[in-house]
């Protein structure tokens, strides 16, 4: 897919601030620095378009982008942010939580996980849950440019083996760097091939 135009439509921190939902849309979750932003980023070819930091905790809300004035990337807050009190965790925790599972044209969820570290409860948990309640996502491993592909392999087979007690059918997965695109193409044919299965409900087929 040739990306022709990037957007940053709005920050939202509620479901129901979000943009009207008559097309495809694909969210980035998982742990606070795992490089979300920057895979919006790479994906889009805007290094400007997500805001990015070593910090975590950087992003802080539901971060909508229409791209090709036809499907939208959204990027999330992370979790597992350690230095965030209780009270703010459980805020976004029911934020972020509403949205994934509330959100109609919610096509896939990307989650992403760090390449170098071994699977992480937090991640095998979402991941369980995610799974559970039966919504559709596929896994990301992250910042592959900083070991050699046969740890990255080694890390992919080490999460594929800490979700073959819940898991049947092991979900899509895609190796990623956003230093050196690697994973750019793989994941734009996948969004191409599923926005072609978005169907707008009968009764919002309005032009916006
Ligand atoms: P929060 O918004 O805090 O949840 O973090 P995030 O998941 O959006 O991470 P972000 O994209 O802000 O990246 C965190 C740090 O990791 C930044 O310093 C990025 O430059 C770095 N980073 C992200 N992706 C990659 C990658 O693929 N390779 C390398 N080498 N660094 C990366
Ligand atoms: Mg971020």
């Amino acid at each position: 897919m040739i990306i022709k135009s990037t957007t940053f439509i709005k920050s939202s921190t509620k479901l129901k601030d979000c943009p009207p939902f008559y097309k495809p849309e694909y969210a980035f979750i998982g742990r606070s620095n795992v490089g979300k932003s920057s895979l919006v980023n790479m994906l889009t070819g805007n290094g400007k378009l997500a805001k990015v930091s070593g910090r975590p905790g950087k992003t802080q809300t539901i971060n909508h982008f229409l791209i090709n004035e036809n499907w939208y990337l959204v990027d999330l807050p992370g979790y597992g942010w350690a230095r965030i009190s209780d009270s703010q965790r459980k805020e976004w925790k029911v934020m972020i939580d509403n949205y994934l599972y509330n959100r109609e044209n919610l096509m896939v969820i990307f989650v992403l996980i760090d390449s170098r570290i071994p699977p992480q409860k937090i991640d095998v948990e979402f991941v369980n849950h995610l799974g559970e309640n039966g919504i559709p996502f596929v896994l990301v491993f992250t910042k592959a440019d900083k070991q050699s592909r046969v740890k990255t392999d080694q890390a992919v087979a080490n999460f594929k083996n800490a979700l073959k007690e819940t898991f049947e059918e092991m979900p899509d997965i895609f190796i990623t760097s956003s230093e050196t695109d690697l994973g750019k193409e793989d994941i734009l044919s996948y969004i191409e091939r599923v926005n072609n299965l978005f169907v707008i409900p009968p009764d919002k087929q309005i032009i916006e």
